[in-house]
């Protein structure tokens, strides 16, 4: 349990250039207390006792501001910063890694007792004020612009802005293999090049030739 909260710590560390020390970041960041709050009554809800779940979440949601439904499933190093508003919706489910800014809204379009929330995989960075409605996934990496709604399956590593979401950036291949220089296979050949570029030079003055005793 301590590795976890050192790990929860940690990510205010990595994801906001504000926090300064250990104890403005356990005492000033209402992301880390609903993500904490969120942990027990997801326990409590797991295991049954649904109104009490209900009770803690409520709770979290008058200290903080921020409303996680206690049936959402949240990976490891999840940190909503300022979270002021951030709605999560019953059937969410969040990866590892994800990032989201206050005002940000997970919810449902249907009132069918199914899986109607989005599900965000691991990196994704959900800006503030953003809303992502109904069961659609929001692919690996991918990051959606601060106040738009996003209603449509996001690709992995797109960047999606405005109303509707409309894909800006989609995630670019490096430019250089990593493991390139050790596939001695695909090396560059420069004598191979320079013989290649020697006979077809050969080809057009033989063709040229030709053409010219033809006349
Ligand atoms: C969407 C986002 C991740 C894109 O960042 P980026 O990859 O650096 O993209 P760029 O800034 O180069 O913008 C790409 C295009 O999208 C547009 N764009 C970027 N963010 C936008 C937004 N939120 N709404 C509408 N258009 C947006 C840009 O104007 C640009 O358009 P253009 O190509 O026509 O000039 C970023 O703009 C964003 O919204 N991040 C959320 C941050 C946040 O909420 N912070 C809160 C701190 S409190």
């Amino acid at each position: 349990m301590f590795s976890r909260i050192k790990e929860d710590i940690q990510t205010v560390f990595r994801e906001d250039p504000a926090a300064r020390n250990i104890a403005e970041v356990l005492f000033c960041y209402p992301g880390l207390h609903a993500i904490w709050m969120h942990r027990i009554s997801h326990f409590f809800w797991q295991h049954g006792w649904k109104n009490l779940a209900r009770l803690i979440s409520h709770l979290s949601r008058f200290l903080t501001g921020i409303e996680i439904h206690p049936g959402a499933k949240i990976g490891r190093r999840f940190f909503i910063d300022h979270g002021m508003g951030v709605v999560i919706g019953e059937t969410t489910e969040i990866g590892d890694d994800v990032l989201m800014y206050q005002g940000g809204v997970l919810g449902g379009t249907t009132r069918e007792k199914a899986k109607r929330h989005p599900t965000l995989k691991n990196r994704v960075v959900i800006g503030a004020d953003a809303v992502v409605l109904g069961n659609i996934e929001i692919g690996e990496g991918a990051r959606v612009g601060s106040g738009s709604v996003v209603v449509k399956p996001v690709p992995p590593g797109a960047t999606v802005v405005g109303v509707p979401g409309r894909i800006v950036e989609a995630k670019k291949e490096p430019k250089v293999k990593p493991m390139l220089d050790l596939e001695h296979g695909r090396l560059p050949d420069p004598v191979a090049e320079a013989v290649n570029i020697l006979v077809k030079k050969q080809h057009d003055l033989e063709a040229r030739i030709k053409k010219l005793e033809g006349q």
